[in-house]
């Protein structure tokens, strides 16, 4: 049996779907019971649970022989890095409370060891927690999720307009989460001496004002950059309901991927989905 974390979600939505299409046995965990007839019509066994409840979490892992971790975003209107940290606590203490043969960890490009970056610092707390379990581990260090992009394509729908915190010119890696689930799935089927770290990216880099043409070609109108400047990032992020401690968390993360303060892989795997049809496909998802 596999066992999928946030399989609502936009990465292990695709890793279950993958491994139910190979015939495997999945469970996924959700935490929003009505969303239970979905994944049973699909073939899935489903637990209902808070990945804060380290009890449910570890009965789960139990009948399981092979997990996929992935750690919740917390809420920005809580204190992300100790929020992020409570759950990176709780899967783990739940793997050593089980028998996994494998377990595939959802990091990030620029994981760090940082106790106030955003996501950058609790994976990096959720990798090496991993590794300290002793099962035979996968790390898949994503780029820019594409679908950081999908709110803006219900601003430029309705405005023409969208905001970036990265400037308009600055070239960026970032992948498709749906190429991150399959990269996730494949590692998790391989054999159990297939360990290590994986990162990965799209086809290839892209620029804001790059988002904006993709955004202009999928809504068919002209589609602009609002660029905010670094002094403004803090008020930005406040303005979108972060508590204090989530803004600066994530502008000083916004900082480190502009800076570009991390280790970029040099030859990392490369996902197929190019930034347009991400945004397509997520465009058609939404007007169904
Ligand atoms: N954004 C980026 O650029 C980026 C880049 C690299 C790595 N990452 C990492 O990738 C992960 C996010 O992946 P994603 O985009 O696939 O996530 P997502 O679409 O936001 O999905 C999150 C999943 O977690 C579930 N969940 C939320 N709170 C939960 C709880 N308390 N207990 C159990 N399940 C819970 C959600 O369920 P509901 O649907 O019911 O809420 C959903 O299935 C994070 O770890 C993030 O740090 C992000």
């Amino acid at each position: 049996m596999d066992i999928v974390l946030g399989a609502s979600g936009h990465v292990g939505g695709t890793v279950a779907r993958r491994l139910l299409e190979q015939g495997r046995p999945v469970t996924v965990v959700l935490h929003r019971p009505e969303q239970d007839s979905e994944w049973s019509a699909r073939g899935a066994s489903v637990a209902v649970l808070d990945v804060h409840d380290t009890a449910a979490l570890t009965a789960a892992f139990c009948k399981a022989r092979r997990a996929f971790l992935l750690n919740p975003p917390a809420s920005p209107t809580l204190d992300v890095d100790h929020e992020e940290r409570r759950t990176v606590h709780s899967i783990i203490e739940a793997v050593r409370g089980a028998s996994l043969e494998k377990i595939v960890v959802q990091s990030t490009y620029g994981a760090q060891d940082n106790p106030h970056c955003g996501d950058l610092g609790s994976l990096y707390t959720f990798e090496q927690g991993a590794r300290e379990t002793g099962v035979p581990l996968c790390v898949v260090r994503a780029a820019y999720f594409m679908s950081n992009w999908y709110g803006a394509l219900s601003t430029a729908r309705q405005s023409g307009v969208f905001p970036s915190l990265l400037p308009k010119d600055f070239k960026a890696p970032m992948v498709a989460p749906q190429d991150v689930g399959e990269l996730a799935a494949r590692l998790l089927v391989a054999p159990v001496e297939e360990t290590g770290t994986y990162s990965i990216e799209g086809p290839e880099t892209y620029t804001p004002e790059d988002v904006a043409t993709a955004l202009g070609a999928v809504l068919e109108r002209d589609v602009t950059v609002d660029e905010i400047p670094r002094s403004q990032w803090l008020k930005f992020y406040r303005s979108h309901g972060f508590c204090p401690e989530a803004a600066q968390s994530y502008a000083t993360m916004t900082g480190i991927f502009v800076d570009g303060l991390y280790d970029r892989p040099r030859t990392p795997l490369r996902g197929a989905t190019d930034l347009q049809t991400c945004l397509r496909d997520q465009a058609s998802i939404s007007s169904r």
